[in-house]
């Protein structure tokens, strides 16, 4: 066997390599705590980008766990999600609102005007100036010193599905809605009682060009299902088919913390 974390250098950033997922959230909710207390001296406030999906609950656990044990104060912090379903309402247990309450906001008591996730209840035709606005918070904010993401099996970052775009155009892509691939609609029904019609059939998400803006980015994989878009993020060719693989834009910012299961394809690209 051999021995836990290993850590590599690679085209995509920083990679940790762990024998177990819950060590790897607990780093990530460590590092995510780092980050807020850095912010803070340097800025006197600090931003974090948070993430959705099964990959991150321990991330979240470990970070109430801070909070609660006084060792780490949310005081001059804002959050910002990644995404939400369109359209949804912040009161259905499937939307991103209810996730995020379940599994940080409601145990922090970070004020609501502190924590702020795309609305899924836009009218359609505010959209655009719904999405313009929240990146103009987030610049009101000084910029995400830390975006947490996880990755789709499709290679996907949010909800910035691969797309058919030159890598100078996907490096551009602002907050927008996303209709989703349906690699996301098959793996977003497991959560609505496994009935695909059911998921919502598009997204609001932060952009491609926000989400590298980040001062620092936390990119977590586990699993084997997720080996491939590891691989092809980390060692293959940098293209909007794969969306990860844009953090190869900015690899001197980005940290992948990965298990073995989900690092088991890298070197094959
Ligand atoms: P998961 O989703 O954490 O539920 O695997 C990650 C993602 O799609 O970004």
């Amino acid at each position: 066997m051999s021995a836990h974390p290993r850590t590599l250098a690679t085209p995509a950033g920083t990679l940790i390599i762990y024998s177990d997922r819950a060590t790897a959230c607990q780093v990530a909710g460590d590092r995510m705590g780092s980050a807020v207390r850095e912010a803070r001296a340097k800025r006197g406030r600090a931003v974090l980008g948070l993430a959705t999906g099964s990959t991150p609950i321990l991330v979240y656990k470990r970070l109430v766990e801070q909070v609660q044990a006084g060792e780490l104060s949310l005081e001059a912090t804002s959050t910002y999600n990644l995404d939400e379903y369109y359209p949804i309402s912040p009161l259905d247990s499937h939307s991103y609102h209810a996730f995020m309450h379940q599994h940080l906001l409601e145990q922090i008591g970070l004020p609501p005007h502190q924590t702020h996730i795309l609305d899924g209840t836009v009218p359609e035709a505010f959209v655009t100036a719904h999405c313009a606005e929240f990146e103009r918070w987030i610049q009101a904010d000084g910029g995400l010193d830390l975006q947490l993401l996880g990755i789709g099996r499709n290679g996907h970052i949010g909800f910035n599905e691969p797309m058919d775009l030159s890598v100078e155009q996907a490096l551009k892509l602002p907050t927008r809605l996303m209709p989703l691939h349906p690699v996301t609609l098959a793996d977003a029904a497991a959560d609505f009682g496994g009935q695909p019609d059911l998921v919502p059939q598009r997204a609001l998400t932060m952009g491609i060009a926000t989400i590298l803006a980040a001062r620092s980015i936390l990119i977590l994989a586990f699993g084997a299902a997720k080996a491939t878009a590891v691989a092809q993020a980390i060692e293959g060719p940098i293209t909007a088919s794969v969306p990860a693989s844009l953090l190869q834009t900015v690899a001197s910012r980005v940290t992948w913390l990965v298990d073995e299961a989900a690092s088991a394809e890298l070197n094959k690209c």
